[in-house]
């Protein structure tokens, strides 16, 4: 049984060929890892958008902050971009608009675009711990100095911006309230401890968003609530508008799903599971609760959820139908509980793209030494 869903996995993951191949920018010289763990650092920077200033944002000096800049008070906002993004790109530009449209709050872009810019995929990992600290001493110092509440930071990360987001609660002064996990970059974080990924014991309250799991981004639950949007290997729409890359389309669907889920009429109603393994088999029950995904989702609701959208905006498809399969799904007795492959699989990289194989670099190697660096920079104060 194992060895059949196995398969059926590298199966599905083999069509989501098309991600770019994480050692490709290893021995390029015009990639770096920097070497300075000070912050404020000039590769990371923080722009500020209020409504009335959306088109002239603030640029933030998080040793020198203005607090009229947050006034009136608002909930904040924090949104992260991943490898290769910037201020403008996804998840910026498929939230920051709908948000200051529809929600009376500041939004915080961060920009650290010269730490994660193509081909350098190894080195923008190893540069994620300063983002995360840099970003950490801003949550400080606008907490310790009272210009915005706690609890009222919301930091919603897409990709390796969903690392960093995970990340940052490992330097910051008091635990985060909230934190939203946009399809959080799988390449070299399958290993190693949760101090690297985004796990449920980063703030009080962890919602993900997986919509690209052969691919780049994660299989496995990493919050209190994960939603898996058609799940499987293609989501719809994909091909048509990126056939040359439908993993990318796959991976952004996140972002655009979340942008619409602030002011969609309808919702994306997600249906609980055990897991997306029992999903896989096709035996979650029909009846088990629905959950909004996205925005508005509630922070009591915990577990698993999958649901179907459409292939073009509006993507939301509004509650799931009631339909009965009690029987059906009674008739097995499945142990979700007690599943080794479950928690831990996630389809590799270097198991779908024959050319690692030959590969010098073994990409376990590659995370060991990425865990290793990591526990040393942690070790520093932060200031
Ligand atoms: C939601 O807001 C966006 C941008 O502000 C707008 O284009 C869209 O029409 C709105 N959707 C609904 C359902 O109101
Ligand atoms: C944003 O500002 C415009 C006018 O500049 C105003 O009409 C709109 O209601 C404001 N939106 C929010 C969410 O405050
Ligand atoms: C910022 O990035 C540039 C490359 O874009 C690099 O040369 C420089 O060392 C970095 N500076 C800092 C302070 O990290």
């Amino acid at each position: 049984m194992k060895s059949t869903l196995l398969l059926l996995l590298f199966a599905l993951a083999a069509v989501d060929f098309s991600f770019g191949n994480p050692l490709v920018g290893l021995f390029d010289a015009a990639c770096f890892v920097v070497k300075n763990n000070d912050c404020p650092n000039k590769n990371v920077t923080f722009w500020l958008y209020s409504n009335a200033t959306r088109d002239a944002p603030v640029q933030l000096n998080p040793l020198d902050l203005n607090p009229w800049d947050f006034q009136p008070p608002r909930p904040l906002k924090i949104l992260l971009h991943g490898y290769t993004g910037h201020r403008d790109f996804a998840p910026n530009n498929h939230i920051r608009p709908v948000l200051l449209d529809n929600e009376d709050v500041y939004v915080i872009s961060i920009d650290y675009a010269p730490l994660v810019r193509y081909p350098c995929y190894v080195q923008a990992v190893q540069n994620l711990p300063l983002v995360s600290k840099c970003l950490a001493q801003l949550i400080n110092n606008l907490v310790n100095h009272g210009i915005v509440q706690h609890d009222q930071i919301h930091i919603i990360g897409f990709s390796l911006g969903g690392q960093v987001a995970g990340q940052t609660a490992n330097y910051v002064q008091r635990k985060l309230t909230r934190i939203t996990g946009l399809d959080p970059a799988k390449p070299l974080f399958i290993l190693g401890s949760d101090m690297r990924r985004l796990d449920p014991s980063d703030a009080d309250f962890v919602d993900v968003i997986h919509t690209d799991t052969l691919g780049r981004g994660m299989l496995r639950p990493m919050g209190h609530v994960d939603f898996y949007p058609n799940f499987g290997p293609l989501q719809p729409g994909c091909m048509e508008e990126n056939p040359d890359d439908p993993g990318s389309c796959n991976h952004e669907r996140a972002p655009r799903f979340y942008g619409e889920s602030i002011n969609s009429t309808l919702g994306f109603w997600g249906r609980q599971c055990a897991s997306w393994l029992v999903y896989l088999f096709g035996l979650c029950s029909t009846r088990a609760p629905q959950a909004l995904m996205g925005y508005r989702v509630s922070e009591e609701v915990k577990g698993v959820y999958f649901l179907k959208t459409d292939s073009k905006p509006p993507f939301a498809l509004g509650m799931q139908e009631e339909a009965d399969n009690t029987k059906y799904v009674a008739k097995f007795h499945f142990h979700s509980k007690h599943n080794e492959i479950e928690d831990d699989y996630e389809p590799e990289w270097g198991e779908t793209i024959p050319e690692l194989e030959s590969n010098d670099v073994e990409i376990n190697e590659l995370e060991k030494q990425l865990v290793y660096k990591e526990q040393e920079a942690l070790d520093e104060p932060l200031t």
